[in-house]
């Protein structure tokens, strides 16, 4: 080879290099190219090793071109090298785009139904009050449900229950009375426990009764105990749930298991009576039932609706609607 023809092949050689690294678009196709021209087998280095073949004037000359060019290519490389990878890493970033003014991704979330809200609340307030929260079984005995609260088996209160008979002695409690038995037979007064729990009854549903309701059952035995006492309790207790605007009216009636005897209505702001409760001094026939002396203590209680008591809170017309588990109602409170 002379120094002509290596001069001409180290032009051709130039082209081909721009040629090669202008279509390298990634640094795969970057390395390949390297190969081609600076690899063991490369262009470059062919040429180079025929830098021998010259004759020996010419060496010199013939090295500082081909040393140049090396250098050229290797320095091209390089920056080329930094190009793509700066563009790979743009890419790499804009596919980790994270945009975090974007609204986050909603899940629904669950929360107590409305007739748990109000007995956690019931209790809540009692508790503050003193008293104990106390429980007992929803499949009763005829005695704890009916006799030992002074309703033997021919009485006609018996026919305000209608009950749900399990077998000839044991039905699913129709109140939360039957606790106040089971209280009183294993402590000593002074007794102040309320007992929230599920009762039954053959009653036909309708907007106000569901066979399957709950109740709060309060019970104070203690000594010098009076109806005053009651009626404070109660007022106390009505206007802390509730708060102002609910008038309250307090009236006779009669239960078996106590005397005297009485009944509580509420009325909403702007809407009708409803009974909540019924209530009234322990019957000494109770009294003694348990063991106590009636001389000495005296006691009231009261059995409190809590579906009455969501009713009153919320303006809900029908008591069903808590029962029929539609989440366009339940998700309101
Ligand atoms: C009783 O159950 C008595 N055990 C209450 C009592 C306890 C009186 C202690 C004296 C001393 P009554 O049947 O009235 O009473 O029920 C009391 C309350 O339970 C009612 O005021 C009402 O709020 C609620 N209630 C009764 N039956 C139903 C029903 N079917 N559906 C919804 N709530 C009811």
């Amino acid at each position: 080879m002379t120094l002509e023809e290596l001069k001409k092949e180290a032009e051709t050689l130039r082209a081909a290099w721009a040629e090669a690294i202008g279509g390298a678009a990634d640094p795969e196709s970057l390395e390949a190219v390297r190969v081609k021209f600076l690899g063991r087998k490369g262009h470059l280095t062919r040429l180079l090793s025929a830098l021998k073949e010259l004759p020996p004037e010419d060496r010199a000359q013939a090295g500082r071109i081909l040393n140049a060019l090396k250098q050229e290519i290797t320095q091209e490389l390089e920056a080329r090298g930094r190009e793509l990878e700066a563009r790979e890493r743009e890419k790499r970033l804009a596919a980790e785009y994270y945009d975090f003014t974007l609204p986050g991704r909603w899940r629904p979330l669950g929360h107590l139904h409305p007739l748990t809200q109000v007995r956690l609340e019931i209790e809540d307030i009692f508790m503050r009050m003193g008293f104990d929260v106390a429980s007992g079984p929803e499949v009763e005995d005829d005695y704890h449900n009916f006799e030992a609260l002074n309703i033997p088996e021919d009485h006609p209160a018996r026919d305000e229950w209608d009950s749900f008979y399990i077998d000839d002695r044991r039905l699913l409690r129709t109140h939360t009375s039957p606790v106040q038995i089971r209280v009183m037979k294993s402590r000593k007064p002074p007794v102040r426990i309320i007992c929230p729990g599920r009762c039954y009854r053959r009653d036909t549903p309708d907007a106000t009764h569901s066979p399957v309701f709950h109740q709060v059952e309060l019970l104070w035995v203690e000594e010098g105990l009076t109806m005053a006492n009651l009626k404070w309790i109660i007022e106390v207790f009505v206007q802390e749930f509730f708060g102002p605007g609910y008038e309250m009216r307090f009236s006779a009636d009669f239960f078996p298991f106590t005397e005297p005897s009485a009944q509580v209505h509420i009325r909403r702001p702007g809407g009708g009576w409803l009974e909540i409760m019924g209530a009234g001094m322990v019957d000494p026939a109770v009294l003694t039932e348990v063991g106590y002396d009636p001389e000495k203590v005296t006691g009231f209680a009261f059995g409190l609706g809590i579906e009455r008591m969501a009713m009153l809170r919320w303006g809900i017309e029908d008591i069903r609607l808590f029962f029929q588990n539609d989440i366009r109602f339940l998700s309101q409170f």
